[in-house]
């Protein structure tokens, strides 16, 4: 497994340009089982999950392929209608072929996903949510066994803001008989792209980018290509990056990016003293002289994300003060932690909420990756810190930023893959 070694310390400016979303592809991908034929997806990030996703949908009978960052996808020839354990147990997204499955075969069988290193993510609201559009849902030896002669319309109101039980149902739901409202409904703009993808396919769908969808369904869709809008997380992580080893007076400028998709990581951002610049399709942040301690409490959508709660505790280290992190969405999320404190921070955490107490001078160590935006934490306290940081188990990273490493160079950092066995 590979490892970076990171020198901290040196000055980042310049420009990054930003891949596309991670976990747009993710829903996009699954969706193309909705109408046969082809499609290409455009600004498809190559990621580990990305291929395994294209490994998924393949064992279907899915034909896919991804040259560059165009994903090639070919659905006229579905064959098996099942995910089986040895793809979900690697990646929870998996589970998104489970709608496309019933509305168009009326079948699926998919394996419950395991937990994280963080801990439960439980998948009833998806299940509830096909169950109300008849589906009938059964669980055999750690499968979702799922039929459904045919998809009917219902109202459906999730007890929880899910963006994966919002895509999941809303997929089941385009080729579903009648009217079918989703209230509670995500508005991640991944959620939204979906919405937009399946619209251009033929689907009727009204209050897109809204908590209530209301979907009419139609007897069938046809393929259409699509461009995967910006990663609003590898560009925050990014953001960060500028903020925590900023050169002064140097800026780091996002390129590829979508500023509406981040207006509550500016914002913060600003609160801590960062200059921050945007336009189109980029955004500059001018580094503090002294980053100021800025609570933050993890929300949906339009929100601080919980995926870049780890980087802000990262960036809150250094900060002067003390600052409260909370995390709402996933309370167990804090796995980063005890790795960052062998850094050098301070920080303690008491059930869902990271008091961090700034001002500390991080010095460099060996760290373990745990999960995909912990270990970009790491990095991004690695950068910050005196010394050499070892991050190991970087193939977590890999799963959601493409080449983090050649980036970072590209913005003056000095960090090296490693190549290697077990570290
Ligand atoms: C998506 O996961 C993202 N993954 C996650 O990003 C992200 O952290 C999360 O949304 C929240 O924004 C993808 O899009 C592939 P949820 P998802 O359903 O859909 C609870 C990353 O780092 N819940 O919105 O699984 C759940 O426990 C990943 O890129 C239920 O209770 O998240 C959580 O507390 C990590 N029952 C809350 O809802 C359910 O059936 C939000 O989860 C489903 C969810």
């Amino acid at each position: 497994m590979d490892k970076f070694v990171i020198h901290g310390g040196k000055p980042l400016s310049g420009t990054v340009k930003i891949s596309g979303a991670k976990n747009a592809s993710l829903a996009l991908m699954p969706a193309t089982i909705l109408a046969p034929g082809s499609f290409s997806l455009s600004n498809t990030p190559t990621l580990r999950d990305i291929t395994t996703m294209a490994h998924l949908l393949e064992s279907m009978g899915v034909k896919t392929s991804q040259q560059n960052h165009t994903m090639s996808i070919d659905s006229s020839r579905v064959s098996r209608f099942e995910a089986p354990y040895e793809h979900v147990k690697k990646m929870r997204a998996s589970i998104y072929v489970l709608g496309p499955l019933l509305a168009r075969y009326g079948k699926a069988k998919v394996s419950m996903p395991g937990g994280c290193a963080w801990g439960p993510r439980p998948v009833n609201l998806h299940l509830e949510g096909l169950k109300k559009l008849g589906a009938s849902i059964e669980l055999e030896g750690g499968y979702i066994v799922a039929n459904a002669k045919r998809l009917k319309g219902a109202r459906i109101l999730f007890d929880v803001s899910s963006v994966g039980a919002t895509g999941n149902v809303m997929m089941a739901a385009v080729l579903a008989q009648g009217f079918t409202t989703i209230e509670n409904a995500a508005i991640e703009p991944e959620i939204t792209s979906l919405a937009e993808f399946l619209q251009s396919m033929g689907a009727k769908i009204q209050g897109i980018g809204t908590s209530k969808l209301q979907v009419e369904g139609v007897d069938e869709l046809r393929p259409k290509n699509v461009t995967t809008i910006p990663d609003r997380i590898e560009a925050g992580t990014f953001l960060i990056a500028g903020a925590i080893a900023g050169k002064k007076g140097g800026k780091v400028r996002l390129e590829n990016c979508t500023p509406a998709h981040l207006n509550a990581i500016i914002a913060k951002l600003e609160d801590a003293g960062a200059g921050m610049r945007r336009g189109d399709g980029f955004v500059e942040i001018q580094p503090a002289d002294e980053i100021k301690g800025v609570d933050v409490s993890t929300a949906i959508y339009p929100g601080f994300p919980t995926d870049m709660q780890a980087q802000w505790i990262a960036l809150m280290s250094l900060a002067k003060g003390t600052s409260v992190v909370t995390d709402t969405i996933y309370r167990d999320r804090f796995m980063h932690v005890p790795e960052l404190n062998r850094l050098g921070a301070d920080v303690t955490v008491r059930d869902n909420t990271a008091t961090v107490v700034g001002g500390q001078k991080l010095t460099g160590a060996k760290v373990m990756s745990t999960d995909l935006r912990a270990s970009a934490s790491l990095i991004l306290a690695g950068l910050a810190a005196g010394g050499i940081t070892e991050v190991l188990r970087v193939y977590h990273l890999d799963r959601g930023y493409e080449s983090i490493e050649k980036k970072l160079q590209g913005l003056g950092a000095d960090i090296e893959r490693v190549k290697g066995e077990e570290f």
